[in-house]
């Protein structure tokens, strides 16, 4: 938009108190005050404003959830020459240049309350290792076991891109090939009022908000880097959080799975730990796949039981996906296909007197998962949590810095037991991605060692 096209919509839409700031600054801070505008899509905002406020029932519907069908966690025999099936047929997809990896990263990590990039959280029990530092070490592992090149992506948010990149610069991209490593942005949405008037912050700029993790895949488009990674002969996505760092960079029996039943999006999902736990529960709606949010459901159902007294709805969305490349360039053929959902948050900005105060704010967001039922064939898969999921959410309690620390001093424990070898009870362990990958590696890797671990251990290359 031009600068009287930003004037114009600014008084068409009754924006009064910006218009009032903009006259009292010099012709240099007008120019400086408009060119953050430009680039935001304004008209996007007030449609979805319009969209929301013309809800006279404020209540969510409620939605019908069944069964989807899922791949279970391998017992029989059968199950297990699948499973072995699947990991063979991921692992010729990775050797083949076939599969990029993208960690979101964009969002504004508010519950654990640290500032800064979430991924630059240092989460490993013993080496005091980054996120980012896990993630960047698996990816490396991965090359090296499958000699291949693995593209990373990190989406990234506007405030915190400069941050995140340089922490990958200083740190020598973790051994990674620089070139091999891409960073984007995913967009910012003003967030508005409830009455549809855009919020200043303390130092009089717009109040954005990042658009939400489906945003990565519009961003992902926009970017130009669906087209670079399509050319390069990539055609899957292995998608997951910056807050999980139990997660298992590009399985190969999930990469498998997810092409043997030709998807479109797959999903890693865990048995809900309680009936407490907020988390998304992938089923099927109107018979199609989809992921309801805890939030959506009737409390009443959220926390029903089944006949056997189990959790009724028990598939736990990790966030963990496979997406295919071609999917994400239909869902952006005709603009981009996602809904957006709107948040209401109680935020500070600048009341009526110029004063910082707490402002009711709408916040418009898309979801990954919401293009689960736009797929025309999705696969879901069930990991063990003990293994898969331990995500940092909060400062404290469940899902926090200690609850993951826990999680993977107990994993690599286990390893550490099934390669013959017990750490004292009270001793943290720590396995790096670089030492081994996983159980199978590290027993290969220790055969006919000994090993004495009576205090804290980090295993290392
Ligand atoms: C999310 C899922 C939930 C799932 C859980 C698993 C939603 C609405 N719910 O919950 O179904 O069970 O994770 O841990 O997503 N992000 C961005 N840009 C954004 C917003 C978020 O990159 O604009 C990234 C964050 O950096 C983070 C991830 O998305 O890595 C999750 O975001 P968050 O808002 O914390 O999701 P949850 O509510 O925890």
């Amino acid at each position: 938009m031009t600068k009287e096209q930003i004037i114009n919509f600014l008084r068409n839409h009754n924006q009064k108190h910006i218009l009032d700031h903009y006259h009292r600054l010099s012709p240099e801070g007008k120019n400086n005050y408009l060119k953050e505008w430009a680039g935001l899509d304004l008209s996007l905002v007030f449609d979805l404003h319009k969209k929301y406020s013309s809800e006279k029932d404020f209540s969510r519907p409620f939605y019908e959830i069944y069964p989807a069908p899922i791949i279970t966690i391998p017992e029989t025999a059968r199950e297990k020459a699948q499973s072995d099936e699947a990991r063979i047929l991921g692992e010729s997809l990775i050797r083949k240049n076939q599969v990029a990896i993208l960690i979101v990263a964009g969002g504004q990590g508010s519950r654990l309350g640290f500032e800064g990039p979430k991924g630059k959280f240092l989460i490993s029990p013993v080496k005091k290792k980054s996120l980012f530092q896990l993630f960047a070490e698996s990816v490396k592992a991965l090359s090296q076991r499958y000699r291949s090149t693995i593209p990373l992506l990190i989406m990234t948010n506007q405030e915190n891109q400069m941050e995140t990149r340089q922490f990958f610069a200083s740190h020598d991209f973790f051994n990674l090939k620089k070139e091999t490593v891409f960073f984007f942005n995913q967009s910012m949405l003003p967030t508005l009022t409830p009455e549809g008037e855009f919020i200043l912050r303390e130092d009089w700029h717009l109040l954005l908000n990042p658009d939400g993790h489906g945003g990565s895949l519009k961003a992902f488009y926009e970017s130009g880097l669906l087209k670079h990674l399509t050319d390069h002969g990539y055609s899957e996505l292995f998608y997951c959080q910056v807050d999980n760092p139990l997660v298992k960079i590009a399985d190969p029996v999930f990469i498998g799975y997810h092409r043997m039943e030709q998807a479109e999006i797959s999903t890693k999902v865990v048995r809900r730990r309680d009936l407490k736990e907020k988390v998304g529960i992938y089923g099927l709606v109107n018979g199609k796949p989809t992921i309801v949010e805890y939030s959506d459901f009737r409390p009443e159902d959220y926390e029903a039981l089944d006949e056997n007294g189990d959790i009724r709805h028990w598939t736990g969305n990790t966030a963990i996906h496979m997406i295919s490349l071609a999917f994400i360039q239909r869902l952006n053929q005709h603009g981009f296909a996602l809904p957006y959902h709107r948040a209401v948050k109680e935020l500070e900005g600048l009341g009526p007197d110029g004063r910082l105060a707490k402002i009711t704010g709408w916040k418009f967001e898309t979801f990954v998962f919401d293009s689960i039922p736009l797929a025309r064939k999705s696969c879901c898969m069930e990991v063990s949590r003990d293994e898969e999921f331990s995500p940092v959410k909060n400062k404290l309690g469940n899902d926090s810095p200690d609850t993951a620390r826990a999680a993977m001093n107990n994993l690599h424990r286990s390893w550490l037991q099934e390669a013959g070898i017990q750490p004292a009870p009270e001793a943290k362990v720590e396995i790096s991605p670089l030492f081994a990958q996983d159980k199978e590696e590290l027993i290969e890797k220790l055969k006919g060692k000994s090993l004495a671990i009576n205090g804290d251990m980090y295993i290392g290359q």
